[in-house]
């Protein structure tokens, strides 16, 4: 799967930024929207009044990836108002156990994102109640960084568990996603890329999506060959 970010898009024109790449017969397969508050990370982008709109100018998933302080008292909203999946971070939530089970029963698919430096070990048991693990490639705050290949351990750490039973999610990544570095994530086990600059900073945001999932497609191919 591809999950475009909009972080990397034009503000001013979200909706038809988003109808670019996920309207009828487009590529994406979620769209991926960066809710920073400035106090999780140094960034401040949009909220809760900003989706809601978003979500009815679009038919396309919303994938909601909450980097605030506070998670426990503000996801549960995003869910409330219809995102397909609401990830939250797993240095900010106090009880992500709790969280999880708010998430899921407001309807939506719940996420637990751990940042490049945060250990999964601690997680392994949180993350039975979780539905997608956003593996942090980058440190959250700015599109357009370069890719931490070192996360990729988690990636694969995550595969195994998910492989041998022991979890049942989707492993995401986010961060420095390319046709270059799609490759390597794919190969480690990723099942769901998140990618900003490659796609709207693209002459042609739909192919991009499309080499993108291409290059996905054919590295796992070999993988499993
Ligand atoms: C960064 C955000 C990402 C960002 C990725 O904190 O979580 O979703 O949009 O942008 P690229 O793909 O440009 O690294
Ligand atoms: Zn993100």
């Amino acid at each position: 799967m591809i999950a475009p970010s909009i972080l990397s898009a034009d503000f001013a024109r979200l909706s038809e930024e988003m109808a670019a790449v996920g309207g009828p017969g487009r590529g994406a397969d979620w769209l991926h929207v960066d809710v920073m508050d400035a106090h999780f990370v140094p960034n401040l982008t949009l909220g809760l009044p900003v989706v809601e709109s978003l979500l009815r100018s679009t038919d396309t998933p919303l994938d909601c990836h909450l980097m605030i302080d506070a998670p426990d008292r503000w996801a549960p909203g995003y869910a409330e108002a219809g995102a397909h999946n609401v990830t939250v971070h797993a240095e900010a939530a106090e009880d992500p156990v709790a969280l999880a089970k708010n998430l899921r029963a407001a309807g939506a698919k719940a996420g637990l994102s751990v940042k490049p430096d945060t250990p999964l070990e601690s997680y392994t048991d949180v993350l039975k109640h979780y539905d997608t693990l956003l593996v942090m490639s980058v440190e959250p705050g700015f599109g357009g960084q370069k890719f931490i290949e070192r996360v990729l351990e988690k990636v694969r750490a995550a595969r195994r568990m998910v492989d041998t039973g022991h979890l049942n999610l989707l492993v995401e990544i986010d961060g420095g996603i390319n046709s270059d570095t799609i490759e390597q994530a794919a190969e480690a086990g990723v099942d769901c890329f998140v990618a900003g600059s490659a796609v709207y900073g693209a002459e042609d945001p739909v192919r991009a999506v499309e080499g993108l999932r291409a290059r996905a497609l054919d590295t796992s191919a070999h993988g499993s060959a």
